[in-house]
């Protein structure tokens, strides 16, 4: 786990933490996998060669949306079927619903995700 501070505008800095997430992913092109980070059930869809990662709890009632079909960027959610683009969390119903989108960094230990700290403390 890794601490970072990342800028949002100027004079503020929001805290993140930064977690192992694995070595590599084996996760199938147009596919998506369910992750356990922290306590948080994080949703990572590969698509073109990229991925991304988002709450793997839908905004509406909590559904599993990692289990859900994904179609390009788009998921829809097993539950009742609403769709998020998983590059950007917007739900396709309106700008309004978002799910929570989340840096995935790689380097030469494997795959990281950054999430925000919670913890209220700070360095
Ligand atoms: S829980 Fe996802 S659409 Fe209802």
């Amino acid at each position: 786990m890794d601490v970072e501070c990342s800028e949002l505008s100027e004079g503020a800095c929001e805290m993140s933490i930064r977690y192992k997430v694995a070595d590599q992913f084996e996760i199938p092109e147009g596919t998506g996998q369910e992750f356990v980070v922290a306590d948080k059930v994080i949703a990572i869809f590969h698509v073109d060669g990229d991925y991304y990662a988002m709450d793997g709890l839908c905004p509406h009632a909590g559904g599993p949306i990692g289990t859900g079909h994904l179609r390009g960027c788009i998921v829809t959610c097993p539950w009742h079927g609403w769709q998020f683009d998983v590059t950007t969390g917007e739900s396709k119903l309106s700008r309004v619903i978002k799910s929570a989108t989340f840096p995935l960094v790689r380097d030469a230990e494997g795959w990281w995700l950054e999430l925000p700290d919670k913890s209220g403390a700070s360095s």
